[in-house]
């Protein structure tokens, strides 16, 4: 046998004396979870292209709804789907706690304005709005509303990131003047954001 047609033949016996031993048992995948749960109060820098909130009713209310956010080019699309919201307009913000467990939905705080800034309109530039500002969400006779518009001053990273904080639909519209709530009224439905993806 030439010295060739070993080189040839090595593959095929290396073959041969693996194909009787049991196979090698694969270690398992690693599943990513679908969700990734944000604990309440422990918001900062959590960071993830989707997010959404369940909104349910505060207590005598029955408004309820999702809002979406998703990261985008230039910004962050903010879409909101309310029911039993009553006609008109509703203010519409992020608040800086992601706790709706009081009746009145007040544990989800003041609005989220990791900037220390005054409140103000949804289109008002960084620095003149609460970064919570969504500005006011209107209902149609039916008293169903949906919201959409792609925010610029909204953060899904980092330190001024909204994962982990609460939405708050309001009984009233938000003027986008009185301070410091844009004097929306009670609060209807309240929601926590979390994470819908991972990055
Ligand atoms: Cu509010
Ligand atoms: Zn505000």
């Amino acid at each position: 046998m030439s010295p060739r047609s070993l080189v040839l033949l090595a593959p095929l016996l290396l073959f041969a004396a693996c194909a009787t031993e049991p196979d090698p048992v694969e270690p398992p995948d690693i599943v990513e979870p679908d969700t990734v749960e944000t604990p309440v109060g422990i918001a900062d820098g959590i960071s993830a292209d989707e997010a959404v909130a369940v909104l349910n009713p505060t207590e005598g209310n029955t408004t309820s709804g999702r809002v979406t956010f998703t990261a985008v080019e230039g910004g962050v699309r903010v879409v909101a789907e309310m029911r039993g919201l009553g006609e008109g307009p509703h203010g519409l913000h992020i608040h800086e706690t992601g706790d709706c467990s009081a009746p009145d939905g007040s544990s989800a705080g003041g609005h989220f304005a990791p900037d220390g800034s005054p409140h103000g309109a949804p289109n008002d530039p960084a620095g003149q709005r609460h970064a919570g500002d969504l500005g006011n969400i209107e209902g149609d006779d039916d008293g169903a509303g949906r919201y959409e518009r792609i925010d610029t001053v909204l953060q899904m990273s980092g330190p001024a990131s909204i994962i982990g904080r609460g939405v708050i639909v309001h009984a009233g519209q938000d003027d986008y003047t009185s301070q410091p709530t844009g004097d929306a009224g009670n609060r209807i439905a309240c929601g926590v954001i979390v994470a819908a993806d991972e990055s």
